[in-house]
């Protein structure tokens, strides 16, 4: 059987590597044009690949840095991994594991403290360390029962852009909402041109609309409308699929879905991935207007340095729990950590709970409690009366969410 070996991707090497990636992805390979946009957000920086004998690429796993936004509202560098797939001739033989491998332990070498993926598959990213840490929600408003309360919206101007000017000015309008939740993910100058220039300047019609607040513009949608009127039924209209919705202020959020259901000829507004908490349903008269289509995993994250990862963010008030964490693959992270409202820091005392870095990792950003995972058997309790104190610990008032694809 032929070999692979894993290194880094030299420059040059990266339009070679997208193809493995689209293949792996089902996409088709990108024509020379769209490689031309696409190309500055696929630096060789950050890659590594395996090869063939031949020395032709079979498996690319990317990553570039960021910045993660964790409770308490520090942002942390993140390596925020994206680009993960191996030709279909090439699975299941241990190519994603070597290139896992060499990505944390470059990842962990650099001293940065996360890293954090969007996962194709449930199965795939546990067993690397990484927990599904933000959750977001899929929502289907009927738009003929969907009526705002009285004075809902109003605020400010809702204004459609053209497509150079989203591209001018969103980039600069994002910087507002960095930091305002934990699990938001910085978007660095990479990041735009293939995720969001790409996306808006397409063929797909995807539609850009501003709105402006009394300090400036201070938030932006994202959407597309996919028609599929009727004449033989009337009550049927457009779906209007909202692909980004961020505002700085609750004002600027309540006027931007008050535009969306205000579009005329729509019998329905979609989106996928909003935040879980997002409460779409108490804008309006009728609150059976909002369904809930899906909760899925959104950010995975993966704590490359426990010890600098738990210091960094906040704790809500309870009495410290001490943590015993067990990491296969980066085992200087193993051993028990103090958590309370003072900080977190590495301890000899006894610990209260043990668990695995992924399981930590979910917990990490404050979503779910840990007496869910004790139900799941994730958790082991060495003290009980520990659970409830980390559950106060490290669950955050707003659920986190990233909001982000890469
Ligand atoms: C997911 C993918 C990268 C895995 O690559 P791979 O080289 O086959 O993975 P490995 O051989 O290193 O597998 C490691 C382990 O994970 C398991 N595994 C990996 N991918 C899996 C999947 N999709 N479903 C179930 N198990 C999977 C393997 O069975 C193996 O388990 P084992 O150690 O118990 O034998 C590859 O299947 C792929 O490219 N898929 C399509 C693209 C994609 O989904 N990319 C991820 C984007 S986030």
């Amino acid at each position: 059987m032929s070999e692979f070996h894993v290194r880094a991707v030299a420059e040059g090497e990266q339009r070679a590597c997208l193809e493995v990636l689209e293949q792996a992805l089902h996409a088709r390979p990108s024509a020379d044009e769209a490689w031309a946009k696409m190309a500055p957000s696929w630096p060789a920086a950050g890659k590594f690949a395996a090869f063939d004998d031949h020395g032709t690429p079979v498996g690319i796993a990317s990553s570039f840095d960021t910045e993660l936004t964790v409770p308490g509202g520090r942002k942390l560098v993140t390596a925020a991994v994206d680009g993960v797939g191996v030709r279909a001739d090439w699975t299941r033989r241990g190519v994603l594991t070597t290139m896992m491998a060499a990505q944390l332990e470059d990842i962990a070498a650099r001293g940065v403290p996360l890293a954090a993926l969007h996962a194709s598959e449930g199965v795939i990213y546990g067993r690397f360390g990484y927990g599904a840490a933000t959750f977001g929600k899929g929502v289907v408003v009927e738009r003929p029962r969907a009526r705002p309360r009285d004075g809902v919206g109003r605020d400010g101007v809702v204004r459609l852009v053209t497509q150079s000017e989203a591209v001018e000015r969103v980039p600069a309008l994002y910087k507002r909402f960095e930091g305002t939740r934990p699990g938001f993910v910085a978007r660095p100058a990479q990041w735009w041109p293939g995720f969001f220039e790409r996306v808006v300047t397409g063929d797909d019609g995807y539609r850009v609309a501003i709105h402006s607040g009394p300090d400036g513009d201070d938030g932006f949608v994202i959407y597309q409308t996919i028609d599929q009127r009727d004449r033989q039924a009337p009550e049927r209209g457009a779906l209007l699929d909202i692909r980004e919705l961020h505002a700085a202020t609750p004002r600027a959020w309540a006027a931007l879905w008050r535009f969306l259901l205000s579009v005329d000829l729509v019998s329905a507004v979609a989106g996928r991935g909003r935040p879980v908490d997002e409460p779409i349903a108490e804008l309006l008269t009728d609150p059976r207007a909002v369904n809930t289509t899906e909760i899925i995993d959104d950010l995975w994250v993966r704590l490359v340095d426990v010890q600098a990862a738990l210091a960094a963010r906040t704790y809500g008030a309870a009495d410290p729990v001490v943590l015993e964490v067990l990491d296969k693959q980066l085992p200087d992270n193993n051993g028990r950590y103090a958590v309370g409202p003072d900080g977190a820091d590495r301890s000899t005392a006894a610990a209260h709970l043990r668990l695995d870095v992924d399981t930590l990792a979910s917990l990490y950003l404050g979503n779910g409690l840990f007496s869910d995972l004790v139900l799941a058997g994730r958790v082991e309790v060495l003290d009980e009366a520990a659970v409830a104190r980390a559950d106060t610990l490290f669950h955050t008032a707003r659920a986190p969410w990233c909001g982000t694809f890469f």
